[in-house]
């Protein structure tokens, strides 16, 4: 047997096609008879690679340093409209209800309006955050006067007016009291740094 035929034959079970070794190609690594040739790589393969590459750079700048929107503020917006018609049904039918005001905390509107609301008449007694101060902090599990969402709108309607806390109820009118209310069930269990102890009952 000659030397070419044995070239040959050691190399008839290469496919041919791209990327196919011809006994000119040269062995890089020759380890228990695999061999490992030095071949040019296939164009789609260095279009995907290359391509991911430019895309990374091109994803981690619109994302990273430009601020683009992420797929959760993207879903938040887009079902904005949903949750503003849901809080507003949920208004209309009229009593106020633990679901009627998670509905409405979902409502970036009227949690807008409540933290405004909560700014003006709230933050010198429960501090800007929520964290507490003359009064408790709104931002932890416990309650003196109970966690449930009908409940905190009671109390901010009502107030505790014995031990300092005013009632809004007649002041700010029912809308913007269930506004605030909506706006504290964002905040409720956050532990805003710096807040004051926990006073009443943990809840859940
Ligand atoms: C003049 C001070 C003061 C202002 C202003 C005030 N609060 Fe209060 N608030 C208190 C005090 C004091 C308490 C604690 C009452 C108690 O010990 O029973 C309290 C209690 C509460 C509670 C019950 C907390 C719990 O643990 O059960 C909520 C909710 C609340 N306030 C919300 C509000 C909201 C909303 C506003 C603004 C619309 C507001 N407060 C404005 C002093 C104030």
């Amino acid at each position: 047997m000659s030397s070419d035929s044995a070239a040959s034959s050691k190399h008839a079970h290469i496919a041919t096609g791209v990327g196919a070794n011809t006994p000119a190609d040269t062995v890089v690594h020759a380890v228990d008879d695999i061999e490992e040739y030095d071949n040019r790589l296939p164009n789609w393969w260095l279009i995907t690679f290359y391509g991911a590459i430019i895309f990374g750079v091109g994803y981690f700048f619109h994302y990273q340093m430009l601020g683009g929107e992420g797929s959760v503020a993207a879903y938040e917006r887009e079902m904005q409209p949903v949750w503003a018609a849901e809080a507003a049904r949920a208004r209309a039918s009229g009593s106020v209800t633990p679901a009627m005001l998670t509905t409405l905390s979902r409502d970036a509107n009227i949690v807008a309006q409540g933290r405004t609301a909560f700014t003006t008449n709230c933050v010198a007694c429960h501090a800007a955050n929520g964290g507490g101060g003359i009064g408790p902090n709104l931002t932890d599990n416990s309650w003196i006067h109970g966690g449930a969402a009908d409940v905190i709108y009671r109390t901010v309607s009502n107030g505790v007016l014995n031990k300092g806390m005013p009632a809004w109820g007649a002041q700010l009118g029912a809308d913007r009291v269930q506004a605030i209310t909506a706006f504290l069930l964002t905040i409720r269990n956050t532990n805003v740094a710096g807040g004051r102890a926990a006073q009443g009952t943990p809840e859940s």
